[in-house]
């Protein structure tokens, strides 16, 4: 007898199931997460929850519009996910107005943009080479070719803001936005200042915390919504939850915020994304992530003093916050050489300009360094030495060799330190 032919692929495989190929793609990156260690700044280990979120049916609906204003039908419980996330953002950042919608940061940044400026405007924001993000104006950025960007940058002497001279550029160059936050920045960012000089300057302020949301939401580092009239953030780097953005803004700019987002900029919302952002912004709430984050701050503190300790020049002289800037001039090799050597030891760490960083930015003379993974996996203080040993041993090695003896020190410490969030899970139903 003949087998029917089939009408359609199968939809209730698994991935090992119907795409093998795939699935070893994704084994293969979930054994390299579990053997390395992740010193890379903007990443971190979502939680299964948030994951399993990320991963539901939510993917199939499609939403443009706002809860309660849609332009298609069926959006009742999708309503009530984006709801409760905007809820949480509100009350985790006590924030007047919240959209959950960005797809990443660079379209939060470009709908904040949209909303508080005409092309061709005049602002203000951190230097790309200094810590500044693409989308604070570097000229091949939309951000560069849509708007008039001009710059500020750290002092010479302490590689800090230098808050004069960003009042004197923002008073000369009589800009409509000025934009702090930071990339690669390790120290606490004024934003008491940053108002003043924007009322001085007669002009609003917008606050890019990317890289810090977690550390805000958990009050480590002072916020910049009590001062700011639109707060952008990445919700998948210290915040801990999927990969995503999200704007706060006074309630005097929410319709033009949201208005930007859809149907300024983006289509369809991912509601399943907005949903595990619901599921991060609850983590975030409880009082445990709040040890986290002071956690993350103390480890950073303690590899940097660590890597001082053996003779590395830290950018600024430490950190503040949840990463540091090594500077490897004095070391005599590049950010690109520094982390090859370093990842073929198992430490993963990105290559990233410095202050005045003679190099371009495909070779850099720093590395950037962070301790959100790390800290998520379970380290602690008591291991900083051992992890600045790795790295200052991985890159000022001579041969594969003693790369690979490192690496294996490397994977007997993450041994001790099992990750069982990057376990596979099944989607939720
Ligand atoms: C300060 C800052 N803003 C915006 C972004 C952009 O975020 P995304 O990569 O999600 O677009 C980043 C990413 O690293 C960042 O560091």
């Amino acid at each position: 007898m003949l087998t029917p032919a089939r009408t359609d692929v199968r939809l209730d495989g698994t991935l090992d199931e119907v795409d093998p190929e795939l699935a070893a793609l994704v084994r293969d990156e979930e054994e390299r997460q579990r053997t390395t260690l992740a010193l890379i700044a903007s990443e971190n280990y979502a939680s299964v929850a948030v994951r399993q979120a990320a991963g539901s049916i939510l993917t199939n609906k499609y939403s443009e519009g706002y809860p309660g204003k849609r332009y298609y039908a069926g959006n009742r419980w999708v309503d009530a996910a984006e709801a409760l996330a905007i809820e949480r953002a509100k009350r985790l950042f006590e924030a007047e107005h919240a959209n959950v919608q960005p797809h990443a940061g660079a379209p939060a940044n470009m709908a904040a943009y949209f909303a508080t400026l005409n092309p061709g405007d005049a602002v203000l924001a951190m230097e790309l080479a200094q810590g500044g993000h693409l989308t604070h104006g570097a000229s091949f950025n939309f951000s560069g070719k849509l708007y008039r960007f001009v710059h500020y940058g750290v002092r010479r002497d302490t590689e800090t803001l230098d808050y004069d001279e960003i009042e004197a550029i923002a008073r000369r160059e009589h800009v409509k936005l000025i934009v702090a936050g930071a990339t690669a920045y390790p120290r606490v960012i004024d934003f008491a200042r940053f108002r003043e000089i924007a009322d001085l300057a007669g002009a609003r302020l917008m606050v890019d915390m990317a890289h810090i949301a977690g550390l805000v939401a958990a009050g480590i580092h002072p916020s910049p919504v009590p001062f700011a009239d639109v707060v952008t953030l990445t919700t998948h780097k210290t915040l801990r939850g999927p990969r995503g953005g999200a704007i706060l803004s006074r309630q005097a700019l929410a319709r033009k915020i949201d208005t930007a987002v859809f149907p300024g900029l983006q289509g369809g919302p991912l509601d399943h994304i907005i949903a595990a952002k619901a599921v991060a912004f609850h983590e975030a709430l409880q009082p445990e992530f709040r040890t986290y984050q002071r956690q993350v701050v103390a480890n950073c503190k303690a590899l940097a003093d660590a890597m001082g300790r053996l003779g590395t020049r830290i950018v600024s002289g430490g950190t503040d916050n949840h990463l540091f800037l090594v500077d490897l001039t004095p070391l005599g090799l590049d950010g690109q050489q520094a982390s090859d050597k370093a990842e073929a030891a198992g430490l993963i760490v990105n290559k990233n300009l410095i202050p005045f960083d003679a190099l371009p930015s495909t070779r850099t003379s720093g590395l950037r360094v962070g301790t959100a993974c790390v800290t998520t996996r379970g380290l602690r203080e008591g291991e900083m030495d051992s992890v600045a040993g790795f790295l200052h041993r991985a890159i000022t090695a001579e041969d594969e060799e003693t790369l690979h003896g490192i690496g294996r020190e490397v994977r007997a410490l993450l041994d001790d330190f099992p990750a069982p969030f990057l376990a596979p899970i099944a989607p939720a139903s």
